[in-house]
């Protein structure tokens, strides 16, 4: 009696608890919303949507680019576009760190949008916003999951090399390392494991899994590696910029098969294979490996919470004329 009256008022605590946290949270994104420009750019996310489709009919991998283009935006200083920003005298932006120099790609696509956008709504959509619905749009055109995309986000005037370095996780990461780096973007192991998903497709340079096959390491499926092995030669042979799919089944659909791949030590890039090589997150790989619905649901939801880190709103930042420069 009780121990049951006991538990009943700690869940009413916990209850109360909740209310006041949802509150507070509902207080600090009160500006994103998905329907920020039904009024003063109706036609704004379909003008979106069109120019997406058109530059992933053209190439498909612009799919995955686009995806990844919001993700290393929202990991530094939040989904604020400063990952567009060409750099200036006075900073040195994101585009030349370790994590981005040399394969973050799809700026041309987004400029393209941005000037279809301003000339129907001038000075109104921002370009944080533009990478998340483009990203949002990659993923529905190449069969991948959709959600609904917050809107109101507000453009940097600043970024940093130094925070892009920091905060974009590295090929090499341990579990640990990315769990912690995930985290600390309020991100759980859940999220990671989904988000990580979005490595059914696109690219990535021998440079960044080389070691993975030549290190002797055994988490390695043996035929998978002879195959790699033949276009990314060990170091000093040259050969870092070959491309290998992350997904090698089929690298330009959403699917998952990245999950179906982990099982047999497939993955392509280290911080793919640590997600299966008994570690905590071996069951989630094992459950979206069989559960294609649960990973598209997962994926949807943590896109979304990606999409809510830090945003500028109000009157903080500015909506840029161009993507690649502030006003
Ligand atoms: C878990 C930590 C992650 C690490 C260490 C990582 C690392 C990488 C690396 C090394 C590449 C290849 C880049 C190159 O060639 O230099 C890559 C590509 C890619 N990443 Fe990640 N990634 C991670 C998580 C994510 C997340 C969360 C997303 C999206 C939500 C994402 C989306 C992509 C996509 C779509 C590509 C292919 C891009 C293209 O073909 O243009 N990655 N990632
Ligand atoms: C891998 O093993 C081979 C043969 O046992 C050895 O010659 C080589 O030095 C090892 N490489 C590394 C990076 O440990
Ligand atoms: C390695 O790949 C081969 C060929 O695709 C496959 O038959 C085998 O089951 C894989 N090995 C492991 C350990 O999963």
């Amino acid at each position: 009696m009780i121990s049951s009256k006991i538990s009943s008022n700690l869940s009413l605590a916990c209850f109360v608890a909740t209310i006041l946290l949802l509150a507070s949270n509902m207080h600090c994104q009160a500006h994103l919303s998905s329907t920020f420009y039904a009024k003063t750019c109706p036609t704004g996310l379909s003008t979106i949507k069109s120019a997406v489709n058109a530059a992933i009919s053209r190439e498909k991998r612009m799919a995955a680019s686009l995806i990844r283009l919001h993700f290393h935006d929202c990991f530094v200083q939040g989904c604020d576009a400063s990952l567009l920003l060409d750099d200036t005298s006075s900073f040195t932006g994101e585009k030349t760190a370790l994590q981005n120099f040399g394969s973050v790609r799809g700026f041309s696509v987004i400029d393209d949008v941005k000037s279809k956008v301003e000339k129907i709504c001038p000075g109104v959509i921002s370009c944080a916003d533009i990478l998340a619905v483009a990203a949002r749009d990659a993923s529905v055109a190449v069969s991948g999951p959709t959600w609904t995309v917050k809107l109101g986000r507000r453009d940097s005037t600043s970024a940093s090399k130094d925070l892009a370095e920091a905060n974009l996780p590295l090929f090499f990461a341990s579990l640990d390392t990315l769990i912690t780096g995930f985290g600390n973007k309020g991100l759980s192991e859940r999220d990671m494991v989904a988000l990580s998903g979005s490595h059914t497709l696109g690219q990535a340079r021998c440079v960044t899994f080389r070691d993975r096959l030549y290190n002797n390491n055994t988490n390695i499926n043996a035929s998978f590696r002879t195959t790699r092995r033949r276009r990314c030669p060990d170091i000093g042979a040259g050969g870092d910029d070959n491309l290998a799919p992350l997904d090698l089944v089929t690298p330009n659909s959403f699917d998952n098969n990245y999950y179906k791949n982990l099982l047999q030590k497939k993955g392509l890039v280290s911080s793919d294979q640590v997600l299966f090589s008994g570690g905590s997150t071996d069951s989630l790989v094992t459950e979206y490996s069989k559960n294609r619905n649960l990973f598209y649901s997962d994926f949807a939801a943590a896109m979304i919470k990606m999409g809510d880190i830090e945003p500028l709103t109000g009157s903080s930042g500015q909506i840029r004329k161009f993507c690649n420069v502030a006003n």
